[in-house]
């Protein structure tokens, strides 16, 4: 998902997928190679009925991504309409998001390489329908953040994997749901070139991770926000004019900052930082360390600089000195900087909105803390 995944070792496919749905004669063939197949799992929920999938086609999704633990009982379900299993299964989650009407979906990743083999393409999506099907959940969101370049064999592998997905879940499970991560903008960010236009007519819709949009710096190396406004909305209309239909695109927003060490900080706050490059560009926000909203909250009254605001990137950030007596800029979104990308949501009519990741605030139940995590969910409704 974000750029935690370049950096950070991606979870491990979840064990315990029973025996891909392939034909007899080769599950003959591979019976002594299979796991036990499972007993059908009974529902795990108080009521058998949250049991089956979601059906509902909400007008306006909220669509967010959970990364484990059990802080999601502190949510703003009112607005919820799909969660995202990026941590381990949690049954009781499941339970809980179906009697709120919201669809829990799969982590889908693969290996590019893999799927260019229209076999293994096959006998992959059965696994995550099999997956999906014993886990009682309602989709998948397919997040591949490997280079892709174009033509290239993986790139049309990988638009037809998204269709064989969508055909396959669609008819296994009623109502079910097929996403795809794409990065903050269609001009192959990070060497991840897409059949764009392919991709989105081939499933539900794009969450486009409005984040990370310093990953490659081609400028100067300085310190800058995680998703400058003017840079994010940009690349809506580049989506756009593309030929997506804006209802096929959720904007993901950064609920997570990034904290730089300055090698230089001047007296008008610009800090230079190490050259850390990544995919062919000299600096990136790799120099960074990823910081959850919740932390950066807790360290903002204490620094030097108390909350700053960039005008041109639209976009809080903050200065402090660590223990070692170096200068830190740290850029974050806050419910201001949301609120004014949330408008653009709203204006062009987009399908929805989202963040990476809803874990990253503050559930602790502290009363600052909760004012301020409740502002940030509020960030996420239309205003009127
Ligand atoms: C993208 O995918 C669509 C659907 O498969 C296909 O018709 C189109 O030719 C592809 N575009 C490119 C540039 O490969
Ligand atoms: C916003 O970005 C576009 C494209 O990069 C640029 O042409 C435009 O001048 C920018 N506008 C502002 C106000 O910075
Ligand atoms: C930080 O300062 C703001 C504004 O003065 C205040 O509302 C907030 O409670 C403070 N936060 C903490 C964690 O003390």
């Amino acid at each position: 998902m974000s750029g935690a995944s370049r950096r950070l070792p991606r979870l491990l496919a979840r064990p315990g997928s029973s025996a891909p749905g392939i034909a007899p004669l080769l599950l003959l063939l591979l019976w002594p190679l299979l796991p036990p197949l499972r007993a059908a799992a009974s529902c795990p929920c108080q009521d058998p009925a949250l049991c089956q999938p979601i059906r509902n086609r909400p007008n306006f999704e909220v669509f967010v991504f959970d990364v484990g633990g059990k802080t999601w009982k502190s949510y703003d379900w009112s607005q919820i309409t799909t969660v995202a299993l990026f941590g381990k299964y949690d049954s009781e989650l499941m339970c809980y998001a179906h009697s709120k009407g919201a669809r829990v979906v799969l982590k889908g990743d693969v290996s590019l390489k893999d799927i260019i083999n229209p076999h293994f393409r096959t006998s992959w999506i059965a696994q995550q329908v099999n997956l999906a099907k014993t886990q009682y959940m309602d989709g998948i969101n397919i997040d591949i953040e490997q280079e892709v370049t174009c033509p290239s064999p993986e790139y049309d592998a990988l638009t037809a994997l998204v269709k064989e997905t969508t055909d396959s879940f669609h008819r296994e499970i009623e109502g079910s749901q097929v996403t795809f991560d794409v990065a903050w903008s269609p001009k192959c960010i990070d060497r991840r070139c897409y059949n764009y236009t392919g991709i989105a007519d081939a499933c539900d819709f794009l969450f486009v991770m409005s984040y990370d949009e310093q990953s490659q710096v081609w400028s100067e190396c300085i310190a800058a926000a995680n998703a400058p406004y003017n840079q994010t909305i940009t690349a809506y209309d580049d989506y756009i004019k593309m030929g997506l239909n804006p209802k096929k695109l959720v904007m993901g927003l950064p609920w997570y900052g990034y904290d730089y060490i300055c090698l230089t900080l001047s007296k008008d706050h610009v800090c230079t930082i190490a050259k850390v490059p990544f995919r062919g560009a000299p600096c990136s926000d790799a120099a960074g360390r990823q910081v959850p909203y919740k932390i950066i909250m807790k360290q903002v009254n204490s620094s030097l600089s108390g909350i700053l605001w960039d005008e041109n990137q639209k976009s809080p950030y903050y200065n402090y000195k660590d223990s070692a007596g170096r200068f830190h800029q740290v850029w974050y979104d806050n419910p201001k900087s949301i609120s004014l990308k949330r408008a653009y949501v709203q204006t062009w009519g987009l399908r929805g909105i989202g963040m990476w990741n809803a874990n990253c605030l503050d559930y602790s139940g502290d009363a600052v803390a909760k004012q301020q995590t409740e502002e940030m969910w509020e960030a996420l409704k239309p205003k009127l």
